[in-house]
């Protein structure tokens, strides 16, 4: 069966960071032509239609059909406690985060939020997510699980730790390695899954776990590895005491196989020269979350800067440190984050951060995260009139930007209209 939607489409032929807005591609009747979970064609719907005139039309009149969303740094485990109130980092992690990970043992707990936490993200839009799990196998198994049977393309990891976490919360440096590795063999490629190296950050690693999860990486190239740097000032000054002999945060993972070009280094806000550079050097990707930078109280990601410089970025919520599962509030905040920094993200900017970017973070954008032919078929059709706010707003706009920024800055699940996986539509989301 071929399908055939219609609406306002958008798409990119470039990055409009680096390259422009006229990198972003808008058809105010365009046509997305699906066949076998995958996008066939992207043209005008007229003539896609006389092309095809035995394919199923879906027709969502003014709405806008875009790629999904793409999360490239959640924590699924922390889907009950998001916004818990009044930590800063560390404290936070202790007080909130560490007590619910520890509930992961269960794997009829990890398995009833793991099934929450997609109800939740496909409810605003998003196909494809990265998160970190537990340091228990039975939170990979109960991510992976969920995510085949939604057949989404998704990435997790199970999080390490070996020091820094309470009893019942730490690994060793080869049981990581053991317990990693057999979950790799289990579930790196298998239908659209992909495992992902996870040391949660230096902090609650010893060297020896860094180094044993390095090796692991050498060892399994095609992995991409997560962790985090860099996000608060208190943060970076403890690895300093506890990795007198490091140069600075960056240096904790590299000097231990863990800096390369499939990292994900999250938040990574208060950088040295020397790590910007390096990190540049060896095309790794920054992983901006400014939902969590505010609601923590990490500090303004430097998106001009980086992004000026040439550095890999993409978006993601850090649920839950970061306040909203929706990439549109995420997207929100980049801009408001940007604002405080005295530049004015363009809304081609935030989307393509939202979708493209953060899909190319992940060295999926080959797959993922656009509209062209041969991609895969995840896509949310967004309902630029959602609410009475947004709707009289966008009835003054003059241009797609200025229709869609509303919904950017003040739109939720309900401009959801629809959501498809690989090439089917999911019954309802929103
Ligand atoms: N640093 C180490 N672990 C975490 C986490 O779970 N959330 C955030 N925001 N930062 C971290
Ligand atoms: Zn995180």
């Amino acid at each position: 069966m071929t399908d055939l939607l219609i609406g306002q489409t958008l798409s990119f032929s470039g990055n409009p960071m680096t390259e422009g807005i006229a990198a972003a591609r808008h058809s105010a009747r365009g046509g997305l032509l699906i066949e076998g979970g995958k996008i066939a064609a992207v043209g005008e719907a007229d003539d896609l239609r006389r092309a095809h005139p035995d394919a199923r039309v879906t027709d969502y009149g003014d709405a806008l059909i875009s790629a999904g969303f793409v999360d490239a740094h959640a924590h699924y485990p922390q889907t009950a406690i998001i916004a818990s109130w009044g930590k800063r980092l560390i404290d936070w992690l202790n007080a909130y985060t560490f007590p619910e990970e520890m509930r992961f043992s269960d794997p009829a707990h990890a398995a009833g939020i793991a099934a929450r936490y997609f109800d939740l993200t496909l409810s605003m839009g998003t196909t494809t997510v990265c998160s970190y799990c537990t340091i228990h196998p039975e939170s990979v198994d109960a991510f992976f699980t969920e995510a085949q049977r939604r057949g989404l393309r998704a990435y997790a990891g199970k999080t390490c730790m070996d020091r820094n976490a309470p009893d019942g919360l730490r690994d060793t440096p080869q049981s990581a390695h053991d317990d990693s590795r057999r979950l790799l063999q289990k579930w790196h490629g298998v239908d659209r899954l992909s495992y992902v190296i996870t040391p949660r950050f230096s902090p609650t690693s010893t060297p020896e776990q860094l180094s044993a999860l390095g090796a692991l990486w050498a060892e399994n190239p095609s992995c991409l590895m997560q962790t985090h740097l860099s996000e608060q000032t208190d943060e970076i000054a403890w690895v300093k005491s506890l990795y007198p002999s490091a140069r600075d945060y960056l240096d904790t993972y590299e000097a231990h196989g863990l800096l390369g070009p499939g990292g994900l280094y999250g938040h990574a806000i208060h950088l040295e020269p020397r790590e910007r550079d390096r990190l540049r050097e060896v095309d790794a990707s920054l992983i901006h979350c400014p939902t969590s930078n505010t609601f923590i109280g990490s500090g303004l990601f430097d998106m001009d800067g980086l992004s000026a410089s040439g550095h890999r970025i993409g978006l993601a919520t850090d649920t839950g440190g970061g306040s909203s599962f929706s990439m549109l509030r995420t997207m929100a905040a980049a801009y408001e984050i940007a604002q405080l920094r005295h530049r004015a993200l363009h809304p081609a900017e935030l989307w393509w951060l939202a979708t493209e970017g953060a899909a190319r973070a992940l060295r999926a954008d080959d797959r993922i995260g656009n509209l062209a032919p041969g991609m895969e078929a995840d896509l949310v059709v967004i309902d630029l009139a959602s609410t009475p706010a947004i709707a009289q707003r966008a009835a003054r706009a003059g241009d797609i930007w200025e229709a869609l920024f509303p919904t950017i800055m003040m739109g939720d699940d309900r401009a959801i209209r629809s959501v498809w996986i690989a090439g089917r539509p999911l019954p309802k989301t929103a």
